[in-house]
């Protein structure tokens, strides 16, 4: 059954915690009461407000800095080198770590357990892996196919703000509209039953709190029982489609040779596409009608002309990007600005604060929907693993936001809006709104 996921509490559980998260944790803890920024950046709950002044403070630092982690870099310049160098590679390789981690890592291994920011994900492998999944799934991300998503994510814009349209009492923005309607779309997308949507929002949190390290055990062990359900759901709708197959990507991939993809990856590439088609868009929008509403004049704007969404849409993701930093690992002896990189060593990478590098933009602090630069963000990464999805993203985000000022132009954010409790992804929980 593929129900509440109740928390996993085996002793592997703990074991396979503390080595991905407990020992991290400690080790973060201390860099953080040292002083360390990076390591508050991942620790510290109360820069998760606003996190600009620690990038600014390493920006003053220069380009790339030193930190707990390895190097550091807020710059622009230097985060896209590094995102598009072949000489770094995604994730750390267990030969890096000591014996009796590699062992514990073994001996804890759990397919079924598997989250979207460990192997195979396409997330975190190399090539050529990281070719061979990339190349299996892009066919259903070309600009062609993304586009001919345009109309249904209109309706489904549309039917969700029927529902929400309750009259004049404050409803809830995220868990009515800016959560559902990604879901729905990826989940049409892949060929997956949209009636589970509840089900797919609760495992998709509990990916993307897989993305932050050092969780506390509670935290982990709910994240461990989701996943665990998600893969249950996952092995029973590819056995449907085995015997039942439709005309969707997810039919395509159990279809394929089984040396194409052994079944552990096939888990990793659809929980990916799952998790990562929803768990930043829900993000992007939530970020976007905050600040449109703080910003309210440039709100009127779009309102009255929607041909300026597009462009919004890229502010916000510069603005107050939904990922916000990211990492790459030396594949060899190399340099970065300079700077000796020793092969193994990490380099993090502020996607956030490269996004507000004055040496690219200007006035980097101001919201402005008509920047016409605002496009050369880094939200969505560069080099290899520039984020597949993308053009549905912005498609999906510019129709959502015209559909919600086109139905509601006076709509105004009504209480604190609540920032989500993850130091990666950033957006919101909580999000009232009064519709009228
Ligand atoms: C606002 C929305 C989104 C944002 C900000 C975003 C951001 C990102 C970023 C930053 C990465 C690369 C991380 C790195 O370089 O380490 C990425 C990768 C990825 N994204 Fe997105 N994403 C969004 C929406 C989506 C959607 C809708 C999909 C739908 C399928 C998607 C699928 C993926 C996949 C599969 C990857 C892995 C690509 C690879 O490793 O080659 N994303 N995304």
């Amino acid at each position: 059954m593929t129900g509440t996921a109740p928390a996993d509490r085996t002793p592997r559980t703990a074991l396979r915690w503390a080595v991905a998260h407990g020992l991290p944790a400690m080790y973060l803890t201390r860099a953080a009461r040292r002083g360390d920024l990076v390591a508050r950046l991942l620790r510290d709950p109360r820069l998760r407000a606003d996190p600009h002044p620690v990038y600014e403070r390493l920006r003053a630092r220069g380009p790339v800095s030193d930190s707990s982690l390895g190097l550091v870099t807020p710059s622009h310049r230097v985060a896209a080198e590094v995102l598009r160098s072949e000489a770094f590679g995604v994730g750390w390789h267990r030969s890096t770590a000591p014996r009796w981690v590699q062992w514990l890592l073994t001996a804890t291994d759990d397919p079924a357990a598997d989250g979207v920011a460990e192997p195979p994900s396409m997330l975190v492998t190399d090539p050529p892996d990281h070719t061979r999944y990339r190349r299996l799934v892009s066919r259903a991300f070309t600009p062609r196919a993304t586009a001919a998503f345009e109309p249904r994510i209109e309706a489904i814009a549309r039917s969700l703000l029927d529902q929400l349209d309750g009259g004049g009492d404050p409803v809830d923005l995220v868990a009515g509209y800016a959560a559902p309607l990604p879901v729905l779309v990826i989940a049409e997308l892949l060929g997956v039953p949209t009636d589970r949507r509840a089900d797919f929002l609760r495992w998709g949190g509990a990916a993307a709190v897989t993305l932050d390290p050092g969780l506390p055990y509670r935290r982990y062990a709910e994240a461990e029982g989701a996943l665990r359900a998600m893969h249950r759901f996952l092995s029973g709708h590819f056995d449907r489609l085995r015997r039942d197959p439709g005309d969707d990507l997810v039919s395509h991939l159990v279809g394929l040779p089984d040396d194409a993809l052994t079944d552990r990856e096939l888990h990793a590439v659809v929980m990916l596409l799952l998790g990562a088609g929803f768990e930043t868009t829900v993000n992007l929008l939530s970020n976007a009608v905050v600040l449109l509403d703080a910003h309210r004049d440039q709100w009127n704007g779009l309102a009255a002309d929607p041909s300026g969404w597009d462009l919004a849409v890229e502010e916000v993701l510069r603005y107050d990007s939904p990922v916000q930093l990211t990492g790459r690992t030396a594949l060899a002896d190399t340099t970065v600005a300079g700077r000796p990189v020793p092969a193994g060593s990490r380099v993090t990478v502020l996607l956030g604060a490269a996004n507000r590098d004055p040496e690219v933009f200007t006035d980097p602090a101001r919201f402005d929907v008509t920047r016409a630069n605002a496009r050369d963000h880094l939200a969505f990464s560069a080099g290899i693993h520039y984020c597949l999805g993308a053009g549905l993203a912005r498609l999906e985000a510019a129709g959502a936001l015209r559909v919600l000022a086109e139905r509601f132009p006076r709509l105004r954010v009504a209480g604190p809006p609540v920032r989500r409790d993850l130091q990666t992804l950033r957006g919101f929980s909580r999000l009232p709104v009064r519709l009228r």
